[in-house]
């Protein structure tokens, strides 16, 4: 059989009668996946490419940021500001929003992403990510330029998602809302080429990620749940659940997504509202790949997509991963 490029993906994708995927979607991700591979060339080339260590500059959230956190933001923001797509951008490395400069037409669309997800792992050549979230501007924006108000939708409100890994292979996986589909970039053809898809998070896998380090700041629910999947022996799969963090939350949920399993990063119970994950570029456009794939993502309490957000850096509790699972998750919790 042919390979599917993602751009035949797109285009078979908007030329269906219940397209999800107008032609300014379509070269809005088309161009999301071109810096992506721009990032990805700068992040091989390495300590080659004097991409890696960190800079003096810390962002809006006092992280210090590395070199290649503010590069792949540039090259997002370069990639994307002149192509008539969008109506702004806003990511973890902008203190606020930048919408598109009135020298450049203006398009219907916001992109919010992170462009180095896990980067304390860059300099130690492990897996890194760039994770995206396509919403629509609000119509009540057209005559004006884009305000952070018009940012603040709920997860259920994009229009698309995504990530791409930069790993061993470098992949892009991508949702318009009807499925989750995986793209290898075949390094040679600079192209992408279809390699999973539609995805289903297979069911059953008794494996965790989660940083126990955080445990003082855990519930007593999340707690009692990790402490009975850890030591149970009467798990579902008949032994104790196996356990993997890489400290790259896009390299986890890839595996979540192609092998199963439940992904916690729980909000700290003694400091309320304090959490690590942002809600829109990290939780949002997991959570919609991840309920995309049969999954589920939940805040601890409810639905992620669903959170109305208040902020634009607003960070949140993150469980996503196996739908039962986190059923099970949520009622071993009830009884903790
Ligand atoms: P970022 O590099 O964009 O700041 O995100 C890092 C996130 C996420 O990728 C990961 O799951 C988590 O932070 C790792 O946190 P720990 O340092 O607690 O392991
Ligand atoms: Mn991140
Ligand atoms: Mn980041």
């Amino acid at each position: 059989m042919k390979p599917v490029t993602l751009t035949r993906f797109l285009l078979e994708q908007q030329r269906r009668p219940d397209s999800t995927c107008p032609a300014e979607l379509r070269l809005l991700i088309e161009t999301v996946a071109r810096a992506c591979k721009a990032i990805n060339h700068a992040i091989s080339k390495g300590a080659l490419g004097d991409v890696l260590g960190s800079l003096e500059s810390e962002n809006v959230q006092g992280e210090v940021q590395k070199k290649l956190d503010v590069l792949a933001n540039d090259l997002l923001v370069d990639a994307n500001e002149w192509g008539g797509h969008l109506a702004g951008m806003a990511s973890e490395e902008m203190d606020t929003i930048h919408p598109i400069p009135n020298r450049f037409p203006r398009g219907e669309y916001l992109l919010v992403y992170d462009p180095i997800d896990g980067s304390s792992n860059v300099d130690v050549d492990l897996s890194v990510g760039t994770i995206f979230s396509v919403l629509r501007a609000p119509a009540a924006c057209a005559g004006r330029e884009v305000c952070e108000d018009d940012f603040l939708q709920p997860g259920t409100e994009q229009a698309a998602s995504g990530y791409a890994i930069y790993g061993p292979q470098t992949l892009l996986v991508l949702t318009l809302g009807t499925g989750v589909y995986e793209f290898t970039l075949d390094r040679e053809l600079g192209a992408w080429i279809m390699t999973d898809g539609p995805i289903r998070i297979p069911e059953g896998n008794c494996e965790i990620a989660i940083n126990m380090a955080r445990r003082p700041q855990w519930s007593s629910e999340i707690t009692h749940y990790i402490n009975e999947r850890l030591t149970n022996e009467k798990a579902p799969c008949g032994r104790a659940y196996n356990m993997r963090w890489t400290g790259s939350m896009v390299a986890d949920v890839h595996r979540i997504l192609k092998r199963g399993g439940i992904f916690l990063y729980p909000s700290d119970s003694r400091t309320p509202g304090k959490a690590r994950l942002r809600l829109l570029y990290e939780a949002n456009p997991m959570g919609l790949l991840i309920e995309q794939a049969g999954g589920a993502a939940i805040d601890g309490a409810g639905r992620v997509l669903d959170i109305q957000p208040a902020s634009l850096h607003q960070r949140v509790g993150l469980i996503l991963g196996d739908a039962a699972e986190i059923r099970t998750l949520q009622d071993i919790a009830v009884t903790a």
